[in-house]
C-alpha cells in the first residue's frame, strides 16, 4: 500500500486533504511510487504559522547554547541515517547516489556549523559619545520564518534555512517542493528525534498557489518575521512583491545562468572536467549549474572537441550506479526541458552524444546504464555557436544542456558573463592572477570559482546571487545571520541625569589654524 504524507503542524500529523493528493514517483522508474501527499491549503498553512507563532516565545527564551545542543543532536542524528536518507532522495528524484550522500553531508556540516554559532552569536558593545553610558547591540528573532524550498536539493538547501532559523531563536513553517514529500517528512522526523519540540518546525506539503494564498493571508494577519524562498525568478518576483507590501524583505534564491570563462593560458582538461561536472551534474538542475562556456577563440575548437568526448564517454543512467547523472528529478522538469530544447537554432552546432531529447530505444544513448524507458532520461546536450542574441544565452535551461560561446577579448568575455542579468555562480579557468582578479571585480555574480567548476559551493560561505538571481540576501555561515535576526540597540545611562546625544557633546579644544613651517 502507498504510504500518506501530510503536514506536519504543532507535532500532529494533518489526516485531511483539502488541496488534494500528488503521488511521488520515482523517475528513475516511473512505476514506482515513493510516496502519496495529502496536500494542505491556504487555511493549513495559516495555521502552521500560528502554531508557530505560538511556539516561538519559548524557543528564544532558551540559551542560544542549549539551542545548539537541538542542532547538535539533530546533525548527529542526520549522520547515523545518511545512508538511509540518501538513499531515499536517490529513489524520490533521481540524483546519483554519491551526490546523494554529498548533500546528506553538506546537511551535516551546516548542523556543525551552526551548532557553534550557539555559543557566539555575537552582539557588540559600542562607546558612546557621553560618560556613564554604554551601547550595546543584540541579535533577536525575527519570529517566525516561512521557508518555500525547490526539490532539486530536497535536505541541503532547506538546511541551510532550517538550521540558522531555528538556532536563532525563531520558528518555521516549511513549504517543500510537493514532488519530494517523502524527504521532507523524512527531515522533518530526524528533527523531531533530534530533540525540537514541537511546533517549531511546521511542515506544510501545499501547491505554489495555495502557498501563495495563506502566505497573503499569514502576512496581513502580522504572523511572519522572515520569508525565505528558493526557486525560479518568475514566482520569486511574485513573493518580493507581495511580502514587500508588508514591509518584508524576503530571502530571495532565484536561478542562474552560470557562466565559466577558459582563458587561452587555461589547463584545458582541468576546464573540462569542470565543465562536464557542473553542466550535467545531476542533470544539469542545480541552480548553480553551467549555463554557457565563454571560450577563448584560440582554445575554443580544442575545448569543444574535448568537452564532446568527455561527455560521450561519460556514464549516464541508473542512478543507484556511478553515473554521471540519472533522470529528471520529476515529470515537471522533463517537460520543461524539453521546451528549453527548442532554444537550439539553425546556426548552432550540436554535440554531446547520441542524440537529442528523451533517450528512448528508438533514440539510443551508447552506453547507457539501465533501461532508459524505465524512467526520465535526456540526452546531454552541448550547443556550440551561442552568441548573446540568442535564447539560449538569456534563458535559464534547468537540465542537461550547456551552452559554448566563443571570445577574443577579455572584456567581450566579461561581457558575456554579465550580459544576460543573473548573477548567482561564474567561473574562471586560467593561471594568470592578473584574469583572475580582474573576472573577481567585473563579474555580476554573488559567487567566483577560480579554476573550480560553477558548482560546488562549501557550507560556510556566503551563498547567494544578485540581478535576476536573487535579492542581495545571503545563505550559510555567519552572513545568513542577518537574515534571521534582526539587530537592537540598547543604550544603558548610568549617569544619574538625563544626558541628551549630539546636545551634551564633551567639548575638545583644538588649534586648528596651527600650520607647521613650509
Ligand atoms: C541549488 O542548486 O539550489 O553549490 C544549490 C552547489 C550545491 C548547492 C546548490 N552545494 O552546487
Amino acid at each position: 500500500m502507498t504510504r500518506a504524507i501530510s503536514s506536519i503542524i504543532g507535532g500532529q500529523r494533518r489526516q485531511d486533504a483539502p488541496g488534494g493528493r500528488l503521488t511521488s514517483v520515482n523517475p528513475a522508474h516511473t512505476s514506482e511510487v515513493i510516496a502519496e501527499a495529502l496536500l494542505g491549503d491556504a487555511g493549513t498553512l495559516v495555521e502552521a504559522c500560528r502554531s508557530a507563532h505560538a511556539a516561538q516565545a519559548e524557543w528564544a527564551a532558551t540559551p542560544a547554547p542549549a539551542r545548539g545542543r537541538v542542532i547538535q543532536q539533530i546533525g548527529r542524528l542526520v549522520e547515523a541515517n545518511a545512508e538511509a536518507l540518501a538513499r531515499l532522495m536517490t529513489r524520490e528524484i533521481g540524483k546519483p547516489i554519491a551526490e546523494a550522500r554529498g548533500e546528506v553531508q553538506e546537511v551535516i556540516d551546516t548542523c556543525d556549523f551552526f551548532l557553534g554559532e550557539g555559543r557566539r552569536l555575537y552582539g557588540q558593545t559600542v562607546p558612546s559619545e557621553l560618560p556613564d553610558k554604554q551601547l550595546l547591540t543584540f541579535r533577536t528573532p525575527v519570529g517566525v520564518a516561512v521557508i518555500i524550498t525547490a526539490g532539486n536539493f530536497p535536505v541541503a538547501v532547506p538546511a541551510w534555512y532550517l538550521m540558522p532559523a531555528l538556532l536563532c531563536g525563531n520558528a518555521v513553517v516549511w513549504k517543500p517542493a510537493e514532488y519530494t514529500p517523502a524527504c521532507a517528512e523524512a527531515l522533518a522526523e530526524l528533527f523531531s528525534h533530534g530533540g525540537l519540540p514541537a511546533g517549531l518546525l511546521n511542515l506544510v506539503l501545499a501547491g505554489g498557489q495555495a502557498t501563495f494564498d495563506g502566505l497573503s493571508r499569514a502576512l496581513q494577519a502580522g504572523l511572519i518575521g522572515k520569508v525565505g524562498f528558493t526557486g525560479s525568478p518568475e514566482v520569486g518576483w511574485r513573493i518580493g512583491e507581495l511580502c514587500g507590501r508588508h514591509l518584508q524583505s524576503p530571502c530571495l534564491e532565484l536561478g542562474g545562468k552560470n557562466p565559466l570563462v577558459v582563458m587561452p593560458d587555461a589547463d584545458l582538461d582541468l576546464a573540462v572536467e569542470g565543465a562536464l561536472f557542473s553542466g550535467f551534474g545531476t542533470a544539469g538542475q542545480r541552480c548553480t549549474s553551467l549555463g554557457t562556456a565563454i571560450v577563448h577563440d584560440r582554445v575554443h575548437d580544442q575545448f569543444v572537441a574535448r568537452l564532446d568526448a568527455a561527455t560521450r564517454a561519460a556514464r549516464i543512467g541508473d542512478p543507484t550506479q556511478d553515473v554521471l547523472y540519472g533522470p529528471m528529478i520529476s515529470q515537471r522538469f522533463y517537460d520543461r526541458f524539453l521546451g528549453w530544447l527548442d532554444c537550439v537554432e539553425g546556426h548552432h552546432t550540436v554535440h554531446g552524444s547520441t542524440g537529442v531529447g528523451r533517450i528512448t530505444r528508438g533514440n539510443p544513448r551508447e552506453g547507457f546504464v539501465g533501461d532508459p524507458e524505465a524512467g526520465l532520461y535526456c540526452h546531454p546536450t552541448i550547443v556550440d555557436g551561442v552568441t548573446a542574441k540568442d535564447e539560449l544565452y538569456r534563458t535559464e535551461t534547468f537540465g542537461p544542456i550547456v551552452g559554448v560561446a566563443r571570445f577574443a577579448y577579455f572584456d567581450e568575455a566579461v561581457e558575456l558573463a554579465n550580459g544576460h542579468g543573473y548573477g548567482l555562480s561564474s567561473a574562471i579557468y586560467t593561471n594568470s592572477a592578473l584574469w583572475a582578479f580582474r573576472f573577481r571585480e567585473r563579474v555580476s555574480a554573488g559567487m567566483v570559482s577560480v579554476n573550480n567548476s560553477t558548482s560546488g559551493a562549501e557550507a560556510h560561505l556566503p551563498f547567494g546571487g544578485n540581478g535576476k538571481s536573487g535579492n542581495g540576501s545571503r545563505l550559510s555561515g555567519v552572513w545568513v545571520l542577518d537574515q534571521f535576526t534582526r539587530w537592537q540597540a540598547l543604550n544603558w545611562d548610568y549617569a544619574g541625569k538625563l544626558q541628551k546625544a549630539q546636545m551634551d557633546i564633551t567639548d575638545v579644544p583644538a588649534d586648528l589654524d596651527f600650520r607647521l613651517p613650509e
